[in-house]
């Protein structure tokens, strides 16, 4: 690995699906970058820009102005190009997976990046830390709304993922009232319940769902019927897509796709007919889906991007390859990449926020 203060050009890449906040992140590696003379090439959609002609950029200054507050991100992204396991059609017209990943190393070499800033979820980090494993200088930055990694408090994008399904749901509560309804919302969040734990409890759900914590049917009619019993004949139920009946599996969307992961979904359907089967009420399900990572970045995503962005540089000066830099209040330090994808942060039974939905009387489902 070189020595950090050989360090004259770096790249950027926003791997997996994208979060509020990657803009942000951009902004504040490419302004502390270049005020201490390194030069910052960004990849455009991952990696993919690589094995392109114009997929790499130049990003000065000018390039990142006014975008902290912008959601997306100005370089692109995907959530299908491992280079590790790149989908290829062949002349037969089959596609098969194939390693392109020395062809990465080799660009990057030739183009004279001394170090890479990787700014990705679980994915897209595990993808950083195979290149460091073969040589190339990586630091990772947490990205992901579903705040699933372990070795960091929080990951940007999360907050604003709450902040819009908290909005949407507190917008359903008055409709499911006047209609008498029971209204089930689905968020998103994978195998962890963070998204729709802090929304349903901030926007006051009765029933919460949760991929931890899987659930009895028995148990959600209960809770409406006992609403019911006390003048309160509406409901609104929060589902993590990645909630999933006592015994049962989680609901997918689809087969799976060839270098995809399994996409999770329709489990607010699922307990919206079996609520309505068993309590006859009327009964309407929606899915927020990625109305949950559109929009303009929370105020305290903003932060935590730049604090992240501007971290990563001043840590790869220090020579801190192959390391995730993480929140641990008051402070944002690194840890090693290994460590940081090495399990998924799931919502501790224990935490705070459960005990708190236990105390209020709001059903999770157990
Ligand atoms: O990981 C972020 C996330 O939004 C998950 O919450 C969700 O399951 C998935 O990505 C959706 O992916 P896609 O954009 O491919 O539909």
């Amino acid at each position: 690995m070189p020595d950090p203060r050989s360090i004259r050009r770096i790249a950027i890449n926003t791997g997996g699906g994208d979060a509020p906040g990657l803009n942000a992140v951009i902004r504040a590696v490419v302004l502390s970058a270049c005020r201490i003379g390194w030069e910052v090439y960004g990849i455009r959609r991952s990696y993919d820009g690589l094995f392109e002609a114009d997929g790499v950029t130049q990003l000065v200054p000018a390039r990142v102005q006014g975008i902290t507050h912008v959601g997306g991100t100005i370089l692109g992204t995907t959530n299908q190009g491992n280079p590790f396991k790149y989908p290829v059609t062949g002349p037969d017209g089959k596609t098969r997976l194939v390693d392109r990943s020395a062809e990465i190393l080799t660009t990057l070499r030739d183009r004279r990046v001394d170090a890479l800033v990787a700014i990705g979820g679980d994915g897209s980090l595990s993808i950083a830390y195979e290149l460091f494993l073969r040589g190339l200088p990586v630091i990772g930055v947490p990205k992901t709304i579903d705040n699933d990694l372990d070795a960091t408090v929080l990951t940007f994008g999360f907050d604003t993922a709450v902040q819009t399904a908290t909005e949407a749901i507190d917008k359903l509560q008055s409709t499911a009232e006047a209609h008498r309804r029971v209204m089930v919302v689905e968020v998103m969040g994978r195998y962890a319940g963070w998204i729709a734990l802090h929304s349903g409890l901030a926007a006051a759900a009765d029933i919460i769902l949760l991929p931890e914590i899987p659930f009895k049917i028995d148990k959600v009619i209960e809770k409406i019927r006992e609403r019911e019993e006390h003048g309160q004949p509406y409901a609104i139920v929060v589902a993590a897509e990645g909630a999933r009946p006592y015994g049962g599996d989680f609901v997918t969307r689809g087969g799976s796709e060839l270098g995809r992961e399994i996409r999770l979904g329709g489990i607010a359907d699922l307990v919206a007919r079996q609520i309505e089967q068993l309590t006859g009420k009327e009964t309407r399900s929606l899915v927020l889906g990625h109305l949950q990572r559109g929009g303009n970045p929370t105020t305290f995503d903003r932060l935590m991007a730049l604090r992240f962005g501007a971290a990563a540089v001043r840590y790869l000066r220090r020579g801190a390859y192959g390391r995730m830099v993480a929140l641990r209040p008051p402070d944002v330090l690194t840890v090693p990449l290994r460590q940081a994808i090495s399990q998924r942060k799931l919502v501790p039974m224990d935490s705070d926020t459960i005990l708190t939905a236990r105390s209020l009387g709001t059903c999770l489902g157990d």
